[in-house]
């Protein structure tokens, strides 16, 4: 695993964001999985100047985003398509017809999974999938379980994830209890991985990306059965000795 550690969010977003844009430099119809949340803000920001400063073109570029709460309708200000058009989608040059996100107003949801993965498949699979990551270690809607599933799926958020994404809604009982989400096997099928994460609430789920084991109950630590994951971290985030030596750090 490759891992550039940032002294902040503003070095973190330009180290992901150099990443994506030599994904696409060097093959333009990139298929890209993007995450929610927080952590990738500074990153879309700073893929919209490099578009707006021309350099970086995602005209041929395809999407997939990780996941979608269940059931929320697209236009619903906390719906990830939302989030996806707000904080990205509308600032640079992606073709609308090559956007999918997991359809959150379905009243099939095994279909619509099922289809889901049917369209990554035909897109050729995904050439690189940004993760952010929760504080239980979940990524997608992956939760920490005995078993994981392996495709799109429905699934229902633990309470951790409903208390930490409450802070978007008007108070908890408000947050969706389920999810449409990509499984780990759709996730690790990727041909690269771009992890983030930052802030001291993550450190504990990174700890247990950086020890010796796999679990199923931080599902993160599974990234560990495969090579081409970059992690981009915060020193907040890092459970190591951080030096701030005025740069991010290859380690
Ligand atoms: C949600 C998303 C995850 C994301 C997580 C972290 O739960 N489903 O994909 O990684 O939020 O969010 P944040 O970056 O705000 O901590």
């Amino acid at each position: 695993m490759e891992i550039i550690l940032c002294g902040g969010g503003t070095e973190l977003a330009r180290a992901a964001a150099d990443v994506i844009k030599s994904q696409l430099d060097k093959k333009p119809d990139s298929v890209i999985g993007f995450a929610t949340g927080s952590t990738p803000l500074g990153m879309y920001k700073r893929l919209a100047e490099l578009y707006k400063n021309g350099e970086i073109d995602f005209s041929r570029a395809v999407s997939f985003n990780l996941d979608e709460y269940y059931p929320i309708k697209s236009s619903d200000s906390r719906s990830y398509h939302k989030f996806m058009y707000d904080n990205l989608f509308r600032h640079i040059n992606i073709n609308h017809s090559n956007i999918h996100i997991p359809d959150g107003e379905t009243d099939d949801p095994e279909r619509e999974c099922a289809e889901y993965e049917r369209k990554i498949e035909a897109a050729g699979e995904i050439d690189i999938q940004i993760l952010g990551l929760g504080r239980n270690g979940h990524i997608g809607f992956n939760e920490p379980a005995p078993e994981l599933y392996a495709k799109t799926h429905l699934t229902e958020l633990s309470h951790d994830t409903i208390e930490a994404n409450s802070r978007f809604f008007e108070n908890e009982s408000c947050v969706p209890r389920h999810a449409l989400t990509m499984g780990m096997a759709s996730i690790l099928r990727a041909k690269r991985i771009l992890l983030l994460a930052s802030g001291a609430g993550k450190r504990e789920a990174i700890s247990s990306l950086l020890s010796p084991y796999v679990t199923t109950q931080s599902p993160v630590t599974m990234l560990k059965l495969r090579r081409g994951v970059t992690l981009v971290c915060d020193n907040k985030a890092y459970p190591g000795e951080y030096k701030n030596d005025g740069g991010d750090k290859r380690l």
